[in-house]
């Protein structure tokens, strides 16, 4: 198995059509189309065996307001998956070690949301996010509890020093965390 990185408009059709099969294949009905949109405009790392994507997970910029700071742009992690029939075999924790290594040449933080996963992250030393997120949309801040749990990885804990602050990301289409 390679583990290669890969930044989006790089990424061919046929590649793009494997993806969309490993994330329909790993999250079954809960992902979609705007899922898949969302992983695209910054890195990916890919899990490759032969000819088949065994592995995958990205990260993208966006624009988030810990509190009441300035604005910053940090790498959000978006459809991380392994191949349901390769899953514990260590696939996902390379894929995101690697993805990892690129997020701190690039970004002082990253963020992820995640419903089931958080044991995973945490091993790759991910924190629980402990205060409230809102998302600000075109009419304003609104509270935003949809998402399952979310979790914040920091280099540099100066950076984002207080994990109960509010959290505050830009709308887009589909779920904005
Ligand atoms: C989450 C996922 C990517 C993990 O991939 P994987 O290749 O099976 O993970 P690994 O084999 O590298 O596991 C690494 C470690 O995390 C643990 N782990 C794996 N999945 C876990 C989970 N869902 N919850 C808690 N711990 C988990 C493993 O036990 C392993 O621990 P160890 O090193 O102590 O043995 C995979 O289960 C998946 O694709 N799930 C469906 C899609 C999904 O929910 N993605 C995350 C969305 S945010």
């Amino acid at each position: 198995m390679e583990v290669v990185v890969v930044d989006s408009d790089q990424i061919d059709g046929a590649t793009r059509l494997a993806l969309r099969t490993l994330w329909d294949r790993a999250f079954g009905d809960r992902f979609s189309d705007d899922d898949a949109d969302h992983a695209y405009g910054g890195v990916h790392v890919l899990a490759r065996e032969d000819d088949r994507v065994l592995g995958h997970a990205s990260a993208v910029p966006r624009r988030i307001r810990f509190g009441d700071r300035p604005w910053l742009t940090v790498g959000y992690v978006e459809a991380v998956a392994t191949d349901p029939e390769r899953q514990r075999e260590g696939i996902g924790r390379r894929t995101m070690e690697r993805l990892q290594e690129e997020i701190c040449s690039r970004w002082p933080v990253a963020l992820l949301s995640t419903g089931r996963a958080t044991g995973f992250y945490e091993l790759l030393g991910w924190e629980r996010w402990r205060g409230l997120s809102y998302t600000q949309a075109a009419t304003g801040v609104v509270p935003d509890d949809e998402h399952g749990g979310l979790m914040i990885l920091r280099q540099d804990p100066s950076a984002v020093p207080d994990l109960s602050t509010s959290v505050t990301c830009e709308d887009r289409p589909g779920d904005a965390w």
